[in-house]
């Protein structure tokens, strides 16, 4: 088994790396302070190519692998996960499902400048009573001839209030369960189509989080992806590459907080030496490095699957189940080892913290993957 990345990826990773600590580490604090979108920082981000990493350069992407993928979505999260769940939703839910799913009409319209990162997508499928049982969509879409008339109310979509395009999941026979639901593509401004209040959110602060609403909005026949009903098997689709963005962010905050803390523990003395030099401190950051260390394995392991076009179903739900996991232990270990400056702002330990968290809850919470691996493994 090979493990050596390639010059492409060390290419990849290291100008990830540069652009995280250069652009975005500066204003990374006040950004989530104040609750600021990383505008000029997302643009900057399209401009390097990493909101299309994955799309096929005949429709503006960079034509990497996941690998690739999961080698800068660890960058990114270190320094800012604010501005890595922008680039995890963009790069695996928006770009990913339209690439695979859209019409070539829908591929030129919305996915080029998806991935050339001119414009910024939401996936939108939570709503106020269906976050993990996606089957009780409650928004939907009713078949006028050549238009949907769409009806609902979608809750904490990310990119929310920035993006331009919408995936929108919608049920248009409710009485065919799960197999009556469609994804459509809403743009922004289309009429009776309202983006509600921000949410004021624990992490991830920088980001764009917020309600939809839909008022009767006419969204044209040709905006549906693929066939009628397929919108269930689409999103499951999605979101299982989704996982590996998150698990690959969660990895990111981890060791970002992990650094931090190795760092500050050579450099502090107690009772005489470093604190690194007390077997206390010493033994956390042992556990700290080896569970990263299993996270990335996983990570990468489910990246690899999908460029194999292998099922990554259950690797990428065990890689976002351990990861999320260990960036909570992680992140807390980090802030104990800072002590009373690890609880300030200024340590950067404290937000990778509370980031750490929603990497629990989103793209299918910890108890959903376990739910997804269980079935996996018990089906025979
Ligand atoms: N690929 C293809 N099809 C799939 C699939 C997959 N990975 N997983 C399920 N399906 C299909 C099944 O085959 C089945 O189809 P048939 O009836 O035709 O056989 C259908 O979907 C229903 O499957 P289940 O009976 O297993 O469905 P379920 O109701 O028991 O739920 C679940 C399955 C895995 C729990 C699913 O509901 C789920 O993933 N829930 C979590 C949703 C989620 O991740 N929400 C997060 C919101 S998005 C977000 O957070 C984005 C953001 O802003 C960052």
């Amino acid at each position: 088994m090979d493990f050596t990345l390639t010059e492409e990826q060390i290419m990849i990773r290291d100008a990830a790396r540069d652009f995280a600590n250069n652009v975005l580490k500066p204003g990374v604090i006040e950004r989530d302070e104040k609750q600021v979108f990383p505008h000029e920082e997302v643009k900057q981000m399209g401009e390097l190519g990493f909101l299309g990493m994955m799309v096929d350069p005949k429709y503006g992407g960079g034509g990497m692998d996941t690998v690739s993928y999961v080698l800068a979505m660890e960058e990114i999260s270190k320094i800012d996960a604010s501005a890595s769940v922008v680039m995890s939703v963009n790069n695996s839910l928006v770009c990913w499902g339209l690439e695979m799913y859209g019409t070539e009409e829908q591929k030129q319209k919305y996915l080029v400048p998806l991935a050339e990162g001119k414009i910024i997508g939401a996936f939108a499928l939570s709503e106020p009573e269906a976050g993990s049982d996606a089957t009780k969509q409650r928004t939907t879409a009713i078949d006028k001839g050549d238009h949907y008339i769409i009806n609902g109310t979608k809750n904490w979509i990310t990119n929310g209030g920035t993006a331009s395009i919408y995936l929108v999941i919608a049920h248009t026979h409710p009485e065919k369960g799960h197999h009556g639901i469609n994804a459509f593509i809403v743009e922004k401004g289309m009429e009776g189509f309202v983006v509600g209040t921000k949410e004021n959110k624990l992490g991830i602060r920088g980001s764009d989080t917020h309600s939809l609403m839909f008022n009767d909005v006419k969204v044209p026949k040709e905006n549906r992806i693929g066939e009628d009903g397929f919108g269930f098997t689409f999103a499951m689709k999605t979101l299982a590459g989704g996982r590996i963005g998150i698990a690959s962010q969660a990895l990111g905050i981890a060791s970002g907080a992990y650094e931090l803390a190795l760092q500050y523990s050579k450099e502090r003395k107690a009772f005489g030496k470093e604190i690194s030099r007390h077997q206390a401190i010493a033994f956390k950051l042992a556990d700290m490095a080896t569970e990263i260390e299993a996270a990335r394995m996983l990570c990468l392991k489910a990246a690899w699957d999908k460029d194999q076009h292998n099922n990554y179903d259950l690797s990428g739900a065990m890689a976002k189940l351990y990861a999320a996991e260990m960036a909570m232990r992680v992140t807390v270990e980090a802030v104990q080892i800072h002590g009373g400056y690890g609880y300030v702002k200024e340590y950067h330990v404290e937000r990778l913290m509370r980031d750490a968290k929603i990497t629990q809850i989103y793209e299918g919470t910890s108890e959903i993957q376990q739910i997804v691996i269980s079935r996996a493994i018990l089906r025979d």
